[in-house]
Formats: C-alpha cells, structure tokens, sequence
C-alpha cells in the first residue's frame, strides 16, 4: 500500500529540543528494538553540539522514558546518530547538510520538523535552496497554523517546495491504536453500524481531560490554549472517525475523503455554545501572562449537518489540571420505547452507552440493561468492558507508529491539507469571538458554566 518510495535517511531538525527528547528519541530506539530503523539519523540543531554531546542526549532521553531500556540497542542507535550544528540562517549549514546526505546516498529522505511553527518557512526555503525539497518529504508537527488564514499561508509556503503528497501533518492522535481503532471497531462490527444514526444516537460526548497543567510549557501555551492545542486537531480528527461513512478501502485517499466529507458537513462553533475556562493559579506559571486570558480549558456543543447525524449534539470538553486524566467518546442511545421492567419501583432504567477509552487504558465498555436479582422485574445497568492492553496485548506507542510510516512513505495516518483548513474553519469562531474564560480550580471538572451547552442534559461519569 505504500505510495511513496522507502526512505533513506532521517533528518530531524529540533533534534536537541523537548519534542525530540520526550517522544522522537523513544521512538527511535523502539524502532530500533524491533529492528525497524534501517536508515541514518541525522540531527540538525542551532546548539552548540557535538556528535558525541547529541549520542549522550539521546541515550538520556532514552533512558528517561524507559529505565530498562537495552544499552546494547542504545548503542547501535547511536551509532547512526550524527549532527549537523549551524545556524538555519547560515548557507553553510545547508551545505553541511546536503554534503551528508550526498555520503549516504540518500535520495528519499525525511525531514522532520521538530520545530517552532515561526522557522518552518526559513527551514522548507533553505531545503530548497540547496535541492533537498527534490530528495524527501517532510514530515511537519503541530500547531499547524494559529488559524485558517495562516493554515492557509503555511500550505501555500510548503507547496512552493513539496507536493501535497510529500507533506505529512502530524496529530500524534492519529497514531494512537485506540483512536484508530474507532474506525476499525465502527467498520467490522455488524451490531454496531446499524444503530450508528440520528435515529438510535442521542447524543455523543467526548471528553479529554488532563489533570497535569501546562508543566514548564506556559510560554509556548499562553500564545495558543485549549482550541488550538487539542480541540482543532486531536479531538476533531477523533470525532471525524466516530462519524465519518465507510471509507471505500483502506487507502488513505479514501481514508481522507471520508473524513472532509464529515468536516464539510459540520457546523462552525456557535460562540453561544462555546465555554472556555482558565484553572487558578495558570497565571502564575512560568511563561504565562499576569493577565492572561488563555483558556486552559474549552467545551461546546458540535452539530453535524449529515443525513446520518442531523439534530445529534455532539459535546466536547477538553481541559488541564482535571479531576480525572481520561480521553473518551461515550456514545449514549436512546431510551427503549417503554420501560417494562421497573416493577420494584427503584431508580429509572440508564440509557445504553457505548464508551471508547482512548487514553492510558484504553478498552471499550457497552453499558447495557440487565435483571436485577430479585422477585420483580426491575432492570439495572451492567457494564460489558474490554481492555484492550489485557485482550490484545504490547502496542506500539503513537510516535513509534507515525515515524515508522513516514519512513516507509505511508501517508494514511496524517492529515491532509483541506481536511486541516476545514478543522480551522469549524473552530475560527470561537477564536474570533472566545467570549470570557471562567476560573476553575484544579482538581475539578472545570468551570461549572461548562454545564451549560448541555441545555438540560448531564455530561457522563467518566470510567476513572
Ligand atoms: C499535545 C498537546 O498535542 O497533546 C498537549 O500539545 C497535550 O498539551 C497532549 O497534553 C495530550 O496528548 P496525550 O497523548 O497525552 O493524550
């Protein structure tokens, strides 16, 4: 299914910074464990570094993320690390950089942009102004854009240098297996797809709640907050999956046109839906504002104008320093026609749920109706659970995943460029008109206007 030639090389631009440190380098060596990096790595960065300083840094990410790690597949990791250290203003650090791919012959490259979104323009010219525009792809992270408008600059400057075809937008959600299998459970389970509808759905709710603040990150976040962080990437593209048609084939063409399809047919925020909130203390963070008004915290309400989900509200919440570190979609039905079973008078019959755990102990959970003991015929909810570790066993993580298929050229498990400006599109209200951001303490589910955009309903526990 690959469209695009292997690669043969790495480049990983950022290769000093947090990104490289917290997820690319325990990547790297998990590829490396399961003997799926075959290529050099090659780190450019503006610090002072060298080789043997950028090898120690590696083995010390490594080791951060996974004590145990085995020394001997440290080593032969570090043995295809090598660092190219310049200015990105600097012809000769292009020069450097192309001289190195030139020894290994490398013709299909990846660049990895592990990088401030503000350089990325400078670094795709440079690339091109020494020809390696025409030797890879180029692998681009999030935040993409701040809005639709700059989404839209940002595509028109990367097109100046690279096809559509040879970008690769990250959501590290998209390589996540529990999010994937959204699709997959949606797809091949013949009980599910039929009642997947406005006629059986009552409402959807998805829930992403952190209880970590903005851990040493508040001068990156106070420019960004909620929105832009989680809601216009990681929890669109998780609703797009819970409500997209069949794709054709599991080609990622088809794959994306599902998913613009879903994205086209959903409504912009309404701003009078919208509730932002900020946790006490944000503003004392390091990097954040005295005054700031970032929202550490975001719900609303989603309508999807499809024949398949008219008048279904479908309602997010997604925030920092929680109650509870959960990443859920419960999908909640609708009630049986009567309720026949409540001779012993005790509390009313629950709806059916569907909940999909995406987060650390990701599973399914069907709460349905059973008996409950006893002479009456009375009802109670019973939980159907699956955990997905204990039933399928050792995955890989998200970025272990996502660098694997950049290497191998497959462009399914990214974002596509129009699927990327209508997900701005559908959140550029609430950035245009964000309204006030509510306090909220730490440990709670956020501020309690968030009850609000539910207009009577009641946002589900989440399976803690
Ligand atoms: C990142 C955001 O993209 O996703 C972070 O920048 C957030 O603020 C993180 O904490 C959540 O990812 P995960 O995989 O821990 O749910």
């Amino acid at each position: 299914m690959s469209t695009q030639p292997p690669s043969d090389a790495l480049v990983l631009f950022g290769a000093t910074g947090d990104l490289s440190k917290k997820k690319l380098m325990p990547a790297l060596y998990s590829l490396e464990r399961h003997g799926r990096l075959t290529v050099p790595v090659i780190g450019v960065a503006r610090s002072t570094w060298t080789d043997k300083d950028f090898r120690a840094h590696a083995q010390e990410s490594i080791l951060a993320a996974e004590p145990d790690a085995d020394h001997a597949v440290i080593e032969s990791l570090c043995k295809r690390l090598d660092l190219v250290q310049g200015d990105y203003a600097d012809t000769a650090t292009w020069d450097t950089l192309k001289k190195k791919l030139d020894h290994h012959r490398a013709e299909q490259a990846v660049f990895y942009m592990a990088i401030p979104p503000d350089i990325f323009p400078e670094v795709v010219e440079s690339l091109a102004s020494v020809g390696l525009n025409q030797r890879g792809r180029i692998v681009v992270e999030k935040p993409f854009g701040r809005d639709l408008n700059s989404a839209r600059e940002l595509n028109a400057t990367l097109h100046k240098v690279f096809p559509e075809d040879k970008i690769f937008r990250i959501d590290h959600y998209l390589g996540k297996e529990s999010v994937e299998d959204l699709l997959v459970f949606r797809f091949s389970n013949t009980l599910l797809e039929p009642i997947w509808n406005r006629n059986y759905v009552r409402s959807v709710q998805i829930t992403m709640s952190e209880t970590i603040g903005v851990e040493g990150r508040g001068s990156f976040y106070d420019g960004v907050g909620a929105i832009r962080d989680v809601v216009q990437n990681h929890l669109l593209q998780v609703i797009a999956l819970c409500a997209m048609e069949p794709p054709v084939g599991p080609e990622s063409s088809f794959l994306q046109d599902e998913k613009a399809k879903v994205f086209a047919a959903m409504r912009s925020i309404d701003p009078s839906y919208l509730v932002r909130g900020q946790y006490v203390g944000y503003r004392d963070e390091p990097g954040a504002d005295k005054d700031s008004t970032t929202e550490t915290f975001a719900s609303a309400k989603l309508e999807i104008d499809s024949w398949r989900w008219a008048g279904v509200p479908w309602y997010f919440r997604a925030g920092k320093a929680l109650t509870a570190a959960a990443t859920e979609v419960v999908v909640e039905f609708r009630e049986p026609p009567s309720l026949l079973f409540d001779e012993g008078g005790g509390p009313p019959a629950g709806r059916n749920l569907v909940r999909f755990r995406l987060g650390k102990r990701d599973g399914v959970t069907f709460t349905l109706q059973a008996k409950t003991p006893g002479p009456h015929l009375d009802s109670q909810n019973v939980d159907v659970a699956v955990d997905f570790a204990a039933a399928l066993g050792e995955r890989q993580e998200a970025y272990e995943r996502l660098l694997d298929d950049a290497l191998a050229g497959l462009p399914r498990r990214f974002a596509r460029e129009d699927i990327v400006e209508q997900t701005w599109r559908i959140v550029q209200p609430a950035l245009d008109h964000p309204g006030p951001v509510h306090p909220y303490f730490r440990g709670s589910w956020g501020p309690a206007e968030a009850d609000r955009i539910l207009a009577g309903d009641t946002w589900l526990a989440i399976s803690t």
